[in-house]
């Protein structure tokens, strides 16, 4: 048998881009390729890339430049390294990166990456492949699944695409161009991977999708599933402990969605709710088709059924056109609803969206003055939401060994990763930890008895309420 070979994958961006790294890795283990942390040490090097921003896909080239180097020294010994660019920057600019790169032997978009062992063939004898159609085939019905022994050195949380692309072009967005329309996976294969995953040891499970609240998968009864139902069926899957979904839209916020936050003790009260401008006139020319009125009923809706319920959620400074009051609004927004935490990003135009063609650009300054504006009070919001866990007695999730001897690191309901001493014994589970102090943006706790838990456990209400 012949040695295996070496494959690193890099990943920028987004959850997905991490779940769809998994997932490469799993469909080139037949091929007889085992994952190296170590990008010299490998024969093929993977840039799992992404176009949300500017300088993401930038870093994709001088990312190319360093591998060009590497890869004519690893010639100069005798071994070929084979480069892939896989992701959103692969589905924008296939064309453009085999033109700007030779170095680049495979191109593959983000609906094609079951097709990789094919081009990696091709590659070999053609010299170089690209693919960035939107095949016919649906990847998810050919990726094989992930073995056992991958999904327990994965960890005890794990991420799942129920749900992907996204039809609500937004006007500054590149992922309806490269990610395509929305689409939602049939319900039966969504449990049969949360099965195979909680077989394996995970007890915490993301579901992810661009647009992942407008889910509406084809059930096992013949009728359409929303994320709620969803939620509510997976909940009963044995060894589920927690459920998490990421990125909802506030348009797509249903009653069974709301249910499932009331009704399942496994969905984790932490919800990641782009809102991206407080202002009506920016939002409408954004296109998100919804009011900051709207969104702040949404918070509230959540916040009527779950009263420890949190938030975050993304923003983008300078959209063109944005004036100071349109700032001062989104301020107000933050200030009003009260973040455990969230993004903000200043706009950059995407080719080929329709802001890139607006005219009124907000200068540089001014954008770097708003998002410092934006992200102190964010991060004072963020901060006042931490120190609040301090004295508490929460459950968390112990996922790892930590970094200092003799500590597991876990995460709470927030995400927020908490420490204790302990054995590593109690990786897996969750348990009730006294929270002691904050360092920094960890909690560092001792681990409660669950009668000393009961006794400690007032409601988080670290965030201000919405509404009048
Ligand atoms: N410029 C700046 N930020 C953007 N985002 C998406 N597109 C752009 C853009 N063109 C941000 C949005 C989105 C997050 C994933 O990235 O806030 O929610
Ligand atoms: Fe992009 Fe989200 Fe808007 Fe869809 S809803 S276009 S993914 S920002």
């Amino acid at each position: 048998m012949s040695a295996p070979r070496k494959l690193h994958i890099k990943s920028y961006g987004c959850q997905m881009n991490v779940y769809d790294a998994q997932r490469m890795v799993d469909t080139l283990a037949p091929e007889g390729f085992i994952e190296t942390a170590d990008a010299a040490d490998a024969d093929l090097v993977i840039l799992n890339t992404c176009h949300i921003r500017e300088k993401a896909s930038e870093k994709v080239y001088s990312e190319l430049g360093r591998l060009r180097e590497a890869k004519d020294e690893a010639a100069r010994h005798g071994r070929k390294v084979t480069i892939a660019v896989a992701g959103c920057v692969a589905q924008a600019e296939g064309a453009e990166i085999i033109r700007r790169a030779p170095v680049v032997d495979v191109v593959v978009g983000p609906q094609s990456y079951h097709h990789l062992p094919q081009l990696l063939a091709r590659a070999r004898q053609e010299g170089r492949a690209l693919e960035t159609e939107f095949p016919e085939d649906d990847k998810f019905n050919f990726l094989p699944a992930p073995k056992p022994a991958a999904i327990r050195a994965r960890g005890v949380s794990s991420f799942v695409t129920v749900q992907e692309g996204c039809d609500k072009f937004c006007t500054f967005c590149v992922v309806p161009y490269t990610r395509g329309m929305e689409t939602s996976r049939p319900v039966e294969r969504i449990i049969d991977d949360v099965m195979r995953l909680a077989d394996n040891g995970v007890r915490e499970i993301t579901l992810i999708g661009q647009n992942v609240n407008a889910f509406h998968g084809d059930g096992p009864d013949g009728t359409t599933w929303s994320l709620g139902r969803l939620l509510h069926r997976l909940a009963a899957i044995p060894g589920i402990a927690r459920l998490r979904y990421s990125t909802s839209h506030p348009r797509d916020v249903d009653d069974s969605l709301i249910a499932a936050h009331r009704d399942l003790p496994e969905v984790m009260p932490f919800v990641h709710l782009p809102v991206q401008s407080g202002s009506d006139r920016i939002l409408a020319a954004m296109n998100r088709k919804h009011t900051a009125d709207d969104y702040r009923r949404v918070i509230d809706r959540f916040r009527s059924v779950s009263e420890d319920i949190a938030f975050s959620s993304d923003f983008i400074v300078g959209f063109p056109g944005e004036t100071e009051e349109d700032f001062r609004a989104t301020l107000a927004l933050v200030t009003q609803i009260g973040y455990a935490g969230a993004y903000s990003f200043k706009y950059s135009p995407r080719p080929g969206t329709p802001a890139a063609d607006m005219q009124e650009m907000v200068a540089t300054a001014v954008m770097d003055e708003r998002l410092a504006r934006l992200q102190n009070l964010i991060d004072s919001q963020q901060s006042a939401f931490n120190k609040a866990a301090v004295g508490r007695t929460v459950d968390v999730l112990f996922e790892r060994a930590a970094r200092n001897e003799g500590q597991i690191v876990g995460r709470t309901a927030y995400l927020q990763p908490a420490h204790v001493m302990a054995s590593p014994d109690i990786i897996g589970q969750v348990l009730p930890v006294r929270i002691d102090s904050l360092e920094r943006y960890s909690l560092l706790g001792t681990i409660a008895t669950p009668a000393a838990a009961a006794r400690n456990a007032p409601p988080l209400t670290a965030t201000a309420t919405t509404g009048a």
